[in-house]
């Protein structure tokens, strides 16, 4: 070995180790990591603390990695941040699941990111009531974008009397509200209209709908909703027909009024010709269409109903349809209209002729009559 290599290799030996103890290659996870509920029906508060000696890694920034989801979801949700406390959705009917690591980076690491071991930590909302009590088919329809209809029916095992109310949160309230206007049946709450809803759009909307009945509470159903979702427009307005110059069938609208963002809507168009069955035209965001008549069809009948495109929404309602028939005039439908006016007229021109030829002939009967009078 030559000697200028020996304190080559001591003081790379020496920039090694003093590299490898200023960077350290692991880091700890926070600590005391907990999920309370502020009772806002489905947004949930989570909490924790720094890493141990977090304060010493001055040169470094220590990030936290939350990802969280209820249970049965197949993904998490992810969050960086660098709070000690965040407010995030879960659906309270089930169990939600929460998991935190910390992520160092910096000189301190040669700004390598290191990350820390998990910690977990579940939440769920102490169960009430059989899970038979709890309603049924909870339903919600957002009409026009301008009020929220939900339905439900009581639980397969429910007490007689049951009262049930509807309580809601988004991000923007203050508190839970309890719902203002229940759809009754027979005395009994089975279901809600909530209006002024429009800041509640493109956000997580916690719905809870609970209950007693006979002193014991019932199972609570907890729901989070995303009105752009569930909503149905009414049906589109002014469809008309009329044939192109090409004897095609050309079909028209407008979207419906209210709230509904014309932009954010979709159609679809089906034919009937001559009685036969709806045919399917097209799926379309235009609010026109020609249709061919291969069969150069008598009568034609078109409707179109509409519903959210995927711009806007990921599913939706499909409004009612709205229909118009159209009767294409025949060849010989066309030289019976040209035949109708000549032979009218010519009746009207025969019944004149008639009614002069009477005239003429009674007049010579009626002068002897007048001259009679002048004696
Ligand atoms: C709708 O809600 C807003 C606040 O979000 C409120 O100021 C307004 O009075 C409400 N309108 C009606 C008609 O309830
Ligand atoms: C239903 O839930 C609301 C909101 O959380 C609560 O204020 C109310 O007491 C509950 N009612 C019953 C019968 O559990
Ligand atoms: C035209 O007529 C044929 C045979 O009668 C039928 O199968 C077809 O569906 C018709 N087309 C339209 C658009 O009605």
């Amino acid at each position: 070995m030559a000697p200028w290599r020996l304190p080559l290799l001591v003081a790379l030996l020496w920039g090694w180790l003093l590299a490898s103890s200023s960077s350290p290659s692991t880091v700890a996870p926070p600590q005391d990591l907990q999920i309370t509920d502020p009772g806002l029906l489905g947004s949930l508060d989570v909490e924790w603390k720094p890493p141990p000696h977090a304060q010493t890694l001055q040169e470094c920034t220590v990030k936290y990695k939350l990802e969280y989801h209820s249970t049965g979801d197949r993904d998490w949700k992810v969050i960086f941040t660098r709070k000690l406390k965040l407010r995030v959705g879960f659906d309270l009917s089930r169990t939600a699941e929460v998991r935190l690591q910390t992520l160092l980076k910096g000189r301190c690491t040669g700004d390598v990111e290191v990350q820390s071991d998990w910690i977990y930590a579940t939440f769920q909302i102490p169960p009430q009531g059989t899970l038979e009590s709890e309603v049924q088919n909870f339903k919600c329809i957002y009409h026009d974008w301008e009020y929220l209809k939900c339905t439900w029916q009581p639980g397969l095992l429910t007490p007689r009397g049951a009262h049930y109310g509807l309580y809601y949160w988004y991000e923007g309230l203050e508190q839970t509200m309890q719902c203002a206007q229940y759809i009754q049946e027979h005395g009994l709450n089975l279901g809600c209209v909530l209006h002024n809803l429009s800041q509640a759009e493109y956000r997580d909307l916690h719905i809870c709908v609970n209950g007693s009945a006979a002193g014991t509470q019932l199972r609570p159903l907890y729901s989070t909703l995303r009105l752009h979702n569930l909503a149905q427009p009414s049906a589109p307005e002014q469809l008309q027909l009329s044939l192109s110059a090409a004897q095609e069938l050309r079909a028209a609208w407008s979207p419906p009024g209210g709230r509904v963002p014309p932009h954010c809507l979709e159609y679809e168009v089906q034919v009937a010709e001559d009685a036969a069955a709806w045919a399917f035209v097209s799926t379309q965001m235009e609010t026109a269409v020609t249709i061919s008549r291969a069969n150069q069809s008598h009568v034609s009948c078109v409707r179109v109903r509409g519903r959210t495109n995927i711009f806007c929404a990921d599913q939706g309602f499909w409004s009612e349809w709205t229909q118009d028939c159209f009767s294409v005039p025949r060849k010989e439908d066309k030289q019976l209209f040209i035949l109708i006016p000549v032979i009218l007229s010519l009746t009207i021109s025969l019944i004149i002729f008639m009614l002069i030829g009477q005239c003429k002939k009674r007049s010579p009967a009626g002068k002897p009559l007048q001259t009679s009078v002048g004696f």
